[in-house]
C-alpha cells in the first residue's frame, strides 16, 4: 500500500504492521526532514517493510509501478498538494484494478483554519472519480474510491 503525505509516519507504521512481512508500505513524503525521521524510526524499530520515498505524489514517476498497490491512503495531506488533479491521477495510476483510494482531509472551517473546502474537495475528486463516495464527520472530509 502507499501512504501519501506520510509526515512522521503516524499511519505508515501501524499500516506496516497490518500488511505484515509479505506486504510493503510506501511512505511518500516530500519533506526530507520528515522522511528521514520515518527512516530513522523504522531502523530503530526494526521495521523492514516500509519504503520511504522522498517526493511529492505528483512526481512519483518510476518510484512506484503502475497498478502496484492495493490501497492508496492519504491522511490530512490532500490540502497540501500543489496540483490535486495530477496527484489524483498518480494515485489512480499506482492503484491496482479493484483497489481502494482512501482520502481523508481536514475540513477547513471554524475548528481548523487550514484544510480543504468541502465543496471543492468533492468537486475535484468527482471529476476524476465520478463513483467516489463521500462522508464528513468530526471535522474530516473522507472520499472512498473503489477502482473497477
Ligand atoms: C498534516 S501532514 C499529515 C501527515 C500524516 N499523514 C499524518 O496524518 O500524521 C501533511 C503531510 O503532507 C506532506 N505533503 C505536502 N505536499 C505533498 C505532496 N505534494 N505530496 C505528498 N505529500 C505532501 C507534508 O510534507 C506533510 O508531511
Amino acid at each position: 500500500m502507499a501512504d501519501i503525505g506520510a509526515g512522521y509516519g503516524f499511519f505508515a507504521f501501524p499500516a506496516a504492521e497490518v500488511v505484515g512481512e509479505e506486504g510493503i508500505v510506501y511512505a511518500v513524503e516530500p519533506n526530507p526532514r520528515r522522511a528521514e525521521e520515518i527512516s530513522k524510526r523504522a531502523e530503530e524499530r526494526g521495521v523492514k517493510n516500509l519504503r520511504v520515498l522522498i517526493a511529492p505524489v505528483e512526481e512519483l514517476g518510476e518510484m512506484i509501478s503502475s497498478g502496484e498497490v492495493e490501497l492508496v491512503m492519504s491522511m490530512s495531506s490532500f490540502h497540501h498538494f500543489e496540483d490535486t488533479r495530477r496527484a489524483l491521477l498518480e494515485m489512480k495510476r499506482i492503484a491496482k484494478p479493484g483497489g481502494l483510494i482512501y482520502i481523508r482531509d481536514i475540513k477547513a472551517g471554524r475548528l481548523f483554519k487550514h484544510g480543504s473546502d468541502s465543496e471543492e474537495f468533492r468537486n475535484v475528486i468527482s471529476v476524476q472519480f465520478p463513483a467516489a463516495e463521500f462522508e464528513e464527520s468530526s471535522g474530516y472530509l473522507v472520499a472512498r474510491i473503489r477502482l473497477g
